[in-house]
């Protein structure tokens, strides 16, 4: 049985969380875009930082499974927004679901971690985008702020890292099973 650790991270803070879980299950982790075959893995534990929605570097490592009968497969994303938030976790679930065959879907594991961000360190593209989206959700009302706009809400223009390892466990008990 071939075990591997792939993450997709912009930032590094997805890679944090990659690299700890590595070491505490003695698992190669290793960015997505270092994956050449990934047909030559059983079990896969996918990590991806999410940006708009998205899952970085998610479906152009999965999509490229062919037969997954005898796989496991288990999906991490990490975001901004509170991963306990029953909304938050409905939308993202459904978020995977558009972006990943519905085969890998239904076989995936599916888990939320929570990052960080730090402003200072964004590109322009995403420094603007989240300036767009910051100014557009804080004109909504009270009743429809989701987790994830209140997380924009909050962590605006600052250095915010809710990284937290011990939320890795949830993980590391699933790879037991
Ligand atoms: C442009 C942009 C878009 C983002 N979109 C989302 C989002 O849709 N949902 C969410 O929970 N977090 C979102 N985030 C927060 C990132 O997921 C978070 O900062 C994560 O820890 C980044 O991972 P990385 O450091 O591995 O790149 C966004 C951040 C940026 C900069």
């Amino acid at each position: 049985m071939t075990n591997i650790i792939i993450y997709g991270s912009h930032y590094g803070t997805t890679k944090e969380y990659a690299d700890e879980l590595s070491r505490r299950t003695k698992i190669q982790a290793l960015p997505y875009e270092k994956i050449k075959e990934i047909n030559n893995y059983d079990n896969i534990i996918y990590l991806g930082a999410v940006y708009a929605g998205g899952i970085l570097g998610m479906s152009k490592t999965l999509n490229k499974l062919n037969n997954i009968a005898n796989k496991t497969i288990m999906i991490v994303t990490v975001g901004l927004a509170d991963p306990t938030d029953e909304q938050n976790i409905h939308n993202k679930i459904n978020q995977i679901k558009s972006q990943i065959p519905k085969e890998i879907f239904e076989k995936a594991k599916i888990i939320h971690l929570r990052g960080g961000i730090d402003y200072s360190k964004l590109n322009f593209a995403h420094k603007t985008m989240m300036k767009l989206l910051y100014h557009a959700v804080k004109k909504l009302p009270e009743d429809k702020q989701t987790a994830e706009n209140k997380a924009i809400i909050e962590t605006y223009n600052k250095k915010v890292d809710f990284i937290d390892f011990s939320s890795l466990d949830k993980i590391i008990k699933e790879i037991k099973k």
